[in-house]
């Protein structure tokens, strides 16, 4: 696996990909990574010829008060994995590469709609940097494909939404969420919980399963459900920051009449906030 740092590299790189006629998967992630972000990786390889991996930690999308200085980095481990999960190229640039010597004055891209709700209202300006670097990283990979977890459901259509508004030529996959035994989701953020918030932690998925159970028994009393699911959350230590029965397609609150629907979560615990959620048809 070649690391490359600098864009005009990753550029040449691909380009002679494209004109060996190979195809080329895409992995944007921050690093840390863990079983989750290995399944992009596997699904990439499995289909695209040319596998490249990002780990870029972007400040754009972290708020004034967030986890950026804290955000996990682990550049030697996350290496060491994407080889042995056979990615081709780890693109690992730094700050200044991608946003120059004044990341303040960088151009930015503002997905309307779909970012006002959920994440995007508990996490102002957070969508906004998903989507800058997002469109950079397809910019500087040029991908066929690109692989996105889908525990991130919102950022999901964020960058579906991006993708159709701005006529990017790259097809986007979403991946099923990789689960610890517990049902946990697996995500970086976990490594900030002590064994104890880790158990209680596992609350999240369960309350998802219970109130996907109900919804496919034919339950729409949408609005009692979330309650019973955020004091169920509480009663475990967590403090919800949302918990809505959503449709699937645009994130509105669930209607009698809509079949596709994901259930959203976040939470906090101790010094992490989790998110995760459920789709199902009814
Ligand atoms: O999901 C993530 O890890 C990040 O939001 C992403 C898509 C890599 C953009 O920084």
């Amino acid at each position: 696996m070649r690391l490359v740092t600098e864009s005009k590299y990753l550029r040449a790189l691909v380009a002679e990909q494209r004109s060996n006629g190979n195809t080329v998967g895409l992995v944007p992630t921050m690093g840390n990574l863990h079983a989750g972000h290995m399944q992009l990786v596997t699904e990439a390889r499995q289909q695209c010829d040319f596998v490249i991996s990002t780990i870029f930690v972007n400040p754009l999308q972290f708020g004034p008060t967030e986890d950026l200085d804290a955000y996990p980095r682990t550049l030697e481990a996350d290496k060491n994995l994407l080889a042995e999960n056979g990615c081709n190229v780890l693109f690992a640039p730094s700050v200044e590469e991608i946003y120059g010597t004044d990341p303040r004055q960088q151009t930015t891209i503002h997905v309307p709609g779909i970012t006002e709700k959920y994440c995007g209202a508990s996490r102002p300006g957070h969508f906004d940097g998903v989507a800058t670097v997002v469109c950079k990283l397809f910019n500087l990979s040029n991908p066929d494909v690109a692989f996105f977890g889908l525990k991130d459901y919102q950022q999901f259509l964020v960058i579906k939404k991006l993708v159709r508004d701005l006529g990017l030529a790259v097809e986007l996959k979403g991946v099923e969420t990789v689960r610890e035994a517990s049902g946990l989701a697996m995500s970086s953020r976990n490594g900030y919980l002590s064994k104890q918030e880790r158990k209680n932690a596992a609350s999240i998925y369960h309350c998802l399963q219970n109130t996907a159970s109900a919804l496919a028994s034919g339950n729409k009393a949408f609005s009692e459900l979330e309650a019973q699911a955020i004091t169920a959350l509480r009663e475990d230590g967590l403090e919800p920051d949302y918990y809505a029965i959503c449709n699937a397609e645009n994130l509105a609150a669930a209607s009698s009449k809509d079949r596709n629907l994901v259930i959203l979560a976040a939470a906090r615990i101790g010094a992490s906030r989790l998110i995760d959620n459920l789709r199902l048809t009814i």
